[in-house]
């Protein structure tokens, strides 16, 4: 299981010791739970479109509905996941009494919903949603709306009757900067960032374990596919996240 650097018991050893815990997770680490990751979403009916068609905003407003339905169809198979022994192994770890935030890019909520409190979503929720205009208050409207109404049309905004649309972050959009100033703040503090299914690629977030490592915290990658952090990781440990962090937050025997 191990990859280059540290083994999973000194791995294991660093967990116990670090004061404060960032785990950082991407859409690998809701694979177990049979959510597809983000690039592999785009199968059967939506296997001719590129992520850049359908998660924008242009896309959105020159055709609203169809991208509704995108997210419609992505929501309703979140909806039936349960969240994995990987985000369970997390929220354990938390309720543990570690001092551990999660910093994820996920959309999905599944962090949540396996219990972790202190979860940071760096590109929204794909069960929230917010007016397209922003209307109201500057940040979003969380529209408490039943996603089980008319899957095929948006709603209308509850204030202002524009379309509303996926409190996502989509291409070419900012991530909401309190979040992303709270897990920059999560990154220079901790003292061990567990980086926990993500292909690193994808920037503001993937800047955030060369922040915590140049901050002097270690840096763990926990991926069966080799990343590009791996070379700066202080240990590698390549395996799923669902196998690898119950072994390596279980408690000492
Ligand atoms: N356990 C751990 N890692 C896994 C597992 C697993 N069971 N299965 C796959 N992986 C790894 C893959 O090897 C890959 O490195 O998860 C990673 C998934 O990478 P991406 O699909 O690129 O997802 P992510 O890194 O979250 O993408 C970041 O890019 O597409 C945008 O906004 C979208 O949030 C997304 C962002």
């Amino acid at each position: 299981m191990s990859g280059p650097g540290a083994d999973v018991a000194e791995v294991r050893a660093w967990v116990r010791a670090a004061r404060r815990l960032v785990v950082f997770t991407g859409a690998g680490v809701s694979a177990e739970s049979g959510i597809p990751t983000f690039r592999d979403a785009l199968t059967g009916l939506w296997a001719r479109f590129d992520p850049e068609q359908l998660a924008t905003e242009a896309a959105f407003r020159a055709n609203p509905a169809m991208v509704w339905r995108w997210y419609a169809e992505r929501r309703a198979a979140i909806a039936r996941a349960q969240p994995n022994a990987a985000h369970r192994a997390i929220a354990a770890l938390e309720r543990g009494g570690a001092r551990l935030a999660v910093v994820t890019q996920n959309i999905d909520g599944l962090h949540a919903r396996a219990g972790s409190r202190e979860v940071l979503e760096l590109h929204g929720n794909i069960m929230r949603a917010r007016c397209l205009e922003g209307c109201g208050d500057p940040e979003r409207i969380d529209a408490k709306f039943d996603w089980r109404a008319d899957p095929r049309e948006p709603p209308p905004c509850p204030r202002c009757g524009s379309p509303l649309r996926p409190d996502v972050v989509w291409f070419g959009e900012l991530l909401p900067q309190d979040v992303l100033a709270r897990a920059q703040r999560a990154a220079l503090r901790c003292d061990l960032m567990l980086v926990v299914g993500t292909s690193a690629l994808v920037h503001p977030a993937a800047g955030l374990p060369m922040l915590a490592r140049e901050a002097g915290a270690r840096i763990v990658v926990v991926n069966p596919d080799r990343t590009p952090l791996d070379a700066v990781a202080a240990g590698v440990l390549r395996g799923a996240a669902g196998a690898v962090l119950p072994e390596l937050f279980e408690k000492p025997g």
